[in-house]
């Protein structure tokens, strides 16, 4: 699908479909009080006949409407105009988006960016509005034998977005290209997520990183240590995870360098554990299938990879992502063994299905070591403690640096990736107390996820350093919605594009528009 960027009036587009929005009730917004007007009133007297009352989810498709140039002109119900917010306005598109497509119309002209949203400019509507458009036409059928695009007629090609003035086409337009960067990452991410693990293996992810780098020559290089140079480097946690699988466990790390020789690096660490049963500690049979999904980390470090350097940020970002299968065999860890992690601290791991942490520790430790990051950020599905806290809108957000946790906040907050705080106290630490090694890799039955990320920053020395659980949005469950969301990507590059902006706001001349605002 193709996006541009238009400044226009609603009644001159030559166009297969207009989309303009009617707020409750029955009130016209100011594109759809234009077209009433060239029509002599033809879309208040189809309101009047009571065909659509404005409400968030309605919409009402009009065939050549006298005074306009386009085929068709699609009402979409936008809810009371002061209840306008972020959510709202994502619900409005996402509609508008599938009607298109459902209803014939190859390409359109979508006014709808030109609503008033509680507190954003049109740089953040158009990337939002880019980011659902994207979201709400995924699809995963692959795996599936009868091919269902073949299905579908006439499917949507081409969407236009307006926004109300020439002057803002420019900073439209880089909001734009963003949108579809992020999109794209997501779309990585998501297609990664909801691959199952008789496919998306260690060697799987090894293979696509690989990819990334071929379509990125000379922008994104790649490294993969194999199982004989983590037994040689003595990372025996990770090790310890894979053990019981035939799968073979790795290491990938993703070079970005982007930035000037001495500018901050950026690190970012992602879960990728491919399937976790949960070891000799075996999951329940209920609801297994869905860790598959245990590798919703590594995936979004690819995605915001492929983000960062389709947007070429300015920025130097290394990815790295410890990849295993957690499986059961008569070599597989066992409760209350120990081990020697990767930093020399040994671990007694009272539960192979704490294995999440077992990697990450290991591939932090390598990370600091090798890199010396500013900035260092892991994502994880890590603790089921996380669904029970929050839920699956927002992720969980702890680290060891208050400026660091509240930029990653806001930049949840703009890109409507949300996540939230909890506290990493001290006074936490002891539950991990151990009888017979330095730490145990699991706490009590409380504060799961906040024990978890005390185990991490153990092996923190000195970078500031933020843990973000996406056990809970990583993937949705509910039947319409059922997969891998991608989440969150969108966070994390618009952690980086804040962070490149402040790298422009030294220069004269950016080399690339960036369109986003933070208050
Ligand atoms: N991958 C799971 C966490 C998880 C569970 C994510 C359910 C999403 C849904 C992780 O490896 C795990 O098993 N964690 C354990 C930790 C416990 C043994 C301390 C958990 O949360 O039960
Ligand atoms: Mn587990
Ligand atoms: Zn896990």
């Amino acid at each position: 699908m193709k996006f541009s960027i238009k400044s226009g009036h609603p009644a001159k587009q030559r166009t297969a479909c207009v989309v303009v929005g009617v707020y409750e009730h029955r009130r016209l917004s100011d594109v759809a009080q234009e077209i009433d007007d060239v029509s002599k009133g033809h879309l208040s007297f189809i309101l009047r006949r009571g065909d659509l009352e404005g409400k968030i989810g309605q919409t009402l498709l009009l065939h050549n409407v006298r005074g306009t140039l386009a085929d068709r002109i699609l009402l979409v119900g936008c809810g009371h105009e002061r209840e306008l917010g972020e959510t709202q306005y994502r619900k409005v598109i996402a509609k508008a988006i599938r009607t298109l497509h459902e209803t014939g119309s190859m390409e359109a002209v979508c006014y709808l960016t030109e609503l008033n949203v509680r507190s954003h400019d049109t740089a953040w509507r158009i990337r939002q509005a880019v980011e659902t458009a994207h979201a709400s036409l995924y699809e995963f059928n692959e795996l599936k034998s009868k091919n269902t695009k073949e299905d579908m007629r006439r499917p949507l090609r081409k969407l236009v977005f307006s926004v109300a003035s020439r002057r803002e086409l420019r900073l439209a337009e880089s909001a734009c290209r963003e949108a579809e960067k992020i999109a794209e990452g997501v779309k990585l991410a998501k297609d990664l997520g909801n691959l199952p693990s008789n496919i998306c293996t260690p060697a799987y992810l090894v293979e696509q990183a690989k990819a990334l780098c071929i379509n990125h020559e000379n922008e994104l290089t790649c490294q993969v240590l194999d199982q004989a140079d983590l037994e040689k480097e003595g990372m025996n946690a990770l090790l310890a995870v894979a053990k019981g699988s035939k799968q073979p466990p790795h290491l990938i790390i993703l070079e970005y360098w982007n930035g000037k020789k001495n500018d901050a690096t950026f690190v970012l660490v992602g879960k990728g554990v491919t399937f976790d049963s949960g070891g000799i500690s075996i999951k329940p049979a209920k609801d297994m299938d869905q860790m598959k999904f245990d590798m919703c980390g590594a995936a979004a470090v690819l995605g915001t990879m492929l983000a960062v350097v389709e947007l070429e940020l300015p920025l130097n970002v290394v990815g790295i992502i410890p990849t295993v299968e957690n499986l059961l065999s008569s070599n597989a860890t066992k409760p209350g063994d120990i081990v020697t992690s990767f930093s020399g601290q040994t671990i007694e791991i009272l539960n192979t299905d704490a294995e999440g942490r077992l990697i990450l520790c290991d591939a932090l430790t390598y990370a600091e070591k090798q890199y010396k990051p500013e900035v260092m950020i892991d994502i994880a599905t890590l603790t089921g403690a996380c669904v029970v806290a929050l839920g699956k809108h927002a992720h969980g957000l702890l680290g060891n640096h208050h400026p660091l946790t509240n930029d990653l906040l806001n930049a949840g907050k703009y890109s409507g990736d949300r996540a939230w705080k909890l506290p990493l106290w001290e006074e936490y630490q002891e539950e991990l107390d151990s009888r017979f090694a330095d730490v145990a890799n699991i706490g009590g039955r409380e504060g799961g996820t906040i024990t978890a990320a005390c185990f991490l920053s153990r092996f923190i020395k000195k970078c500031h350093w933020a843990h973000l659980d996406i056990a809970g949005t990583a993937w949705l469950t509910a039947k319409k919605e059922k997969g891998a969301t991608g989440r969150p990507v969108p966070l994390l590059t618009q952690y980086l594009i804040e962070r490149s902006k402040e790298m422009y706001n030294n220069v004269a001349t950016p080399p690339v528009i960036l369109s986003t605002k933070i208050d």
